[in-house]
């Protein structure tokens, strides 16, 4: 579904990807993990089209897209949950999942509003509150529940475990193995390399701008190299 081949991404003169390969198949759950300043945010933009690419190709379903303009990319089925959760503070909660549908033209936004807040009772609840007065778990069930109502075929997620209590770390993963089991290709960007491994079928590590090893992810819990950089050892 998504290829990236030897894709090369700079901030001005600064080389952050250098050449960076790796592909989602239809239906998978693929994690891409690294240390904090690795370029993991940096791909997704560039998947997104909010960071040009200096060379190589992104291909979404064997169609070039790294000359697309964002919505149009968001349009095609690719939707992003960012880093940090970037919700609206002083929007309510309902005017938030509203603005994942931004791009869309059809009458199914009420019926994909409802299955939102089917996923997330506790959304429903708390749909007129503002969204900055919600916990940082509940931001993050707002910012999934907002990209799922551009109705994605890919689903992005950069770093959703980030800053988040162990409880509520496994409830969005979860969530996520739901989301993809349901039909939905993910890919999912951690730091959390232990929780990412565990809910994707592959796995890719980078480091510093390329990809210095990838695998099937029971294998690289298993691998004592990334056991030892990425797992803490255990
Ligand atoms: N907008 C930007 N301008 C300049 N440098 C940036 C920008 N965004 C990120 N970088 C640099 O690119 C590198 C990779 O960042 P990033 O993709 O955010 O890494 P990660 O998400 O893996 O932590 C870092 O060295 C970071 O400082
Ligand atoms: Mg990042």
């Amino acid at each position: 579904m998504l290829e990236l081949r030897k894709l090369c991404v700079g901030y001005g003169p600064i080389d952050v990807l250098k050449g960076i390969s790796l592909s989602v198949p239809t239906g998978s759950c693929v994690c891409l993990i690294g240390a904090n300043g690795a370029g993991k945010t940096t791909t997704l933009s560039a998947i997104c089209g909010l960071v040009a690419a200096s060379s190589g190709d992104i291909l979404f379903e064997g169609q070039p897209i790294h000359c697309v303009a964002a919505d149009v990319i968001v349009r095609r089925g690719v939707s992003l949950v960012p880093e940090g959760r970037r919700v609206v503070s002083n929007m309510s909660v309902e005017d938030n999942l509203l603005v994942g549908a931004y791009t869309r033209r059809d009458d199914k936004i009420g019926v994909d509003l409802e299955s939102v807040y089917r996923r997330f009772g506790r959304l429903r609840e708390r749909r007129k509150q503002f969204a900055g007065q919600m916990s940082g778990g509940e931001q993050q069930m707002l910012a999934i529940g907002r990209a799922l109502m551009a109705r994605p075929r890919l689903l992005l997620l950069d770093e959703p475990s980030m800053g988040l209590a162990p409880q509520i770390v496994n409830d969005i993963f979860r969530t996520i193995r739901e989301i993809n089991a349901a039909g939905t290709t993910v890919l999912l960007v951690e730091q959390n390399a232990r929780k990412a491994l565990s809910i994707a079928s592959y796995g890719y590590v980078l480091e510093s701008g390329r990809i210095n090893s990838e695998g099937k992810a029971g294998d690289l819990l298993k691998s004592p190299q990334i056991v030892a950089a990425y797992l803490g050892g255990a």
